[in-house]
């Protein structure tokens, strides 16, 4: 029988029809990533990975990997596969596009509105019982309808948010390496980096993490953003310089940040970043509503399947 090795603990009911068919063995634990040793391991007689975006899946895997087919990632991302190796040993790479792109817009836009309205900070407020009076300016924010929106990485996601800041009659600006035609339909203006830096009330980073998008955002482009800029990165922590976000949001460079995603996940309890009150943070969670996450098991291993079976996977790398 064929095995599918999972890397992570997943819902047993997405698991039935995978189980029906295949060797289906899993990590079992939830919370923590499966041991590097345990993954080298397992894909010695894999025919089938279900990866994580914490795992790294590179030469030194592929190499002691002769019966792997298919590695199927749970994310739209895939920075953590070296696909060039994947594809010399005609190993086929599947991610979950599409069935994430409205739970990862939502969620982009909450925090964009929750960075702007302050509205973490505002309820720590309340529960630490600092909430004294009323008063004129109290954990007053930005305004976010008809403000302007800036979108690094017009994809699927990128255009679903788009969508939502047409509903707050927000100007809508994007930066993609082509343009894009269906931005054109809602709005979208194509920009060069350097005018969506300086026009944007909401810079808003989805790019996938490549080689050309490493610390795509540092210093000088801080300081190309308004002061009262707000900064929001729901791609990956690598695209921005991270301790150059620090120094721009302490010295008052951009006016706040809500950030999804960090060079080092989980970020540490003493990171800098965490002793300003102007940053929102999240822990990775851009598709984490329970209908998405269980979709995305489910398209991960119809991927895995599609290819046991002599076919292509649903969603190809
Ligand atoms: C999450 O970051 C993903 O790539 O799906
Ligand atoms: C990226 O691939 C996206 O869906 O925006």
């Amino acid at each position: 029988m064929k095995k599918i090795y999972i890397t992570r603990k997943l819902p047993e009911e997405t698991l039935e029809d995978a189980r029906s068919e295949y060797e289906v063995e899993m990590w079992d634990e939830e919370e923590v990533p499966v041991p590097r040793e345990i993954l080298l391991e397992k894909a010695k007689t894999a025919d089938a990975l279900l990866t994580m975006l914490t795992d790294r899946i590179d030469e030194e895997l592929l190499n002691n990997a002769p019966n792997l087919k298919v590695v199927s990632n749970l994310a739209v991302g895939y920075d953590n596969i070296d696909i060039q190796a994947c594809r010399k040993r005609d190993i086929a790479v599947a991610n979950t596009p599409s069935v994430l792109t409205e739970a990862t817009a939502d969620l982009t836009f909450g925090l964009l509105m929750a960075t702007g309205r302050r509205l973490v900070e505002a309820s720590n407020y309340v529960r630490e019982g600092l909430w004294k009076s009323w008063s004129p300016m109290q954990m007053t924010g930005m305004d976010i309808y008809g403000k302007t929106i800036g979108i690094f990485g017009m994809g699927r996601i990128g255009e679903a948010v788009a969508r939502r800041a047409c509903g707050f009659s927000m100007k809508v600006l994007y930066h993609n390496r082509k343009p894009k035609a269906s931005a054109a339909d809602i709005g979208a203006t194509l920009v060069s980096k350097e005018e969506l830096l300086r026009e944007a009330d909401y810079v808003v980073m989805l790019t996938p993490y490549t080689k050309e998008t490493h610390h795509f955002i540092a210093m000088k482009e801080f300081q190309q953003m308004k002061k009262t800029a707000i900064f929001i990165n729901v791609s990956r922590g690598l695209t921005v310089n991270e301790s150059d976000m620090y120094t721009a949001l302490k010295d008052g460079e951009i006016w706040a940040a809500g950030l999804d995603v960090f060079e080092k996940e989980p970020i540490g309890q003493d990171h800098p970043l965490l002793t300003l009150p102007n940053v929102t943070v999240l822990p990775h969670i851009g598709s984490a509503s329970i209908a998405t996450r269980t979709r995305m098991c489910e398209v991960a291993l119809m991927s895995i399947m599609e290819v046991l079976e002599g076919r292509r996977p649903l969603y190809e790398v």
